[in-house]
């Protein structure tokens, strides 16, 4: 996969990673929770989620939103081998969660919208190209259980 994801993904994703790694995942998953209201269901034990408001103040939002990132850094680094790297936690997500795959499109897609804004002018075409196929696999992978 990195070879085919190219030098766009090595070089500047993976830079960004490092550098926005408690950033990115907090505000992609309170973005996620905000304009996708359904995917809340999963997180009754997150305590108040009534507004925006509430989602981006929600502490346990945030903590988890790095828990994320910090799974999907173990893809960055493990990238030729992602289905293995995913095995357990897309175990995790069906049969234990129950979370509908569908919401993991949907969060990559918050995600990638985050980490445009973060980049700014970074986010070139290319960079866009590397990134969501880089979260396709991902997301393919996470999904890989349910098939
Ligand atoms: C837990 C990663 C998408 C719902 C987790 C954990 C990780 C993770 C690393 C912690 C596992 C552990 O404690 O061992 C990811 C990644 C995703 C993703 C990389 C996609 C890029 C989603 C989506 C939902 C979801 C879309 C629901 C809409 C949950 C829930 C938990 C969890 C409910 C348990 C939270 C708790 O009570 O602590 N996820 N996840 N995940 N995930 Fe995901």
């Amino acid at each position: 996969v990195a070879a085919k994801l190219g030098k766009a993904f090595t070089g500047e994703v993976q830079a960004a990673f490092q550098k926005f790694l408690a950033v990115v995942g907090p505000a992609a998953l309170t973005r996620c929770l905000i304009v996708y209201p359904w995917t809340q269901r999963y997180f009754g034990n997150f305590g108040n989620l009534y507004n925006a408001a509430a989602i981006m103040g929600n502490p346990m939002v945030a903590k988890h939103g790095t828990t994320i990132l910090h799974g999907l850094d173990r893809g960055v680094k493990n990238m030729d081998d992602l289905k293995t790297t995913y095995a357990e936690l897309s175990v995790l997500h069906s049969e234990k969660l129950h979370v509908d795959p569908d919401n993991f499109k949907l969060l990559s897609d918050c995600l990638t919208i985050v980490v445009a804004a973060q980049l700014g002018k970074a986010f070139t075409a290319e960079v866009q190209a590397a990134f969501q196929k880089f979260l396709a696999v991902v997301v393919s992978s996470l999904g890989r259980q349910y098939h």
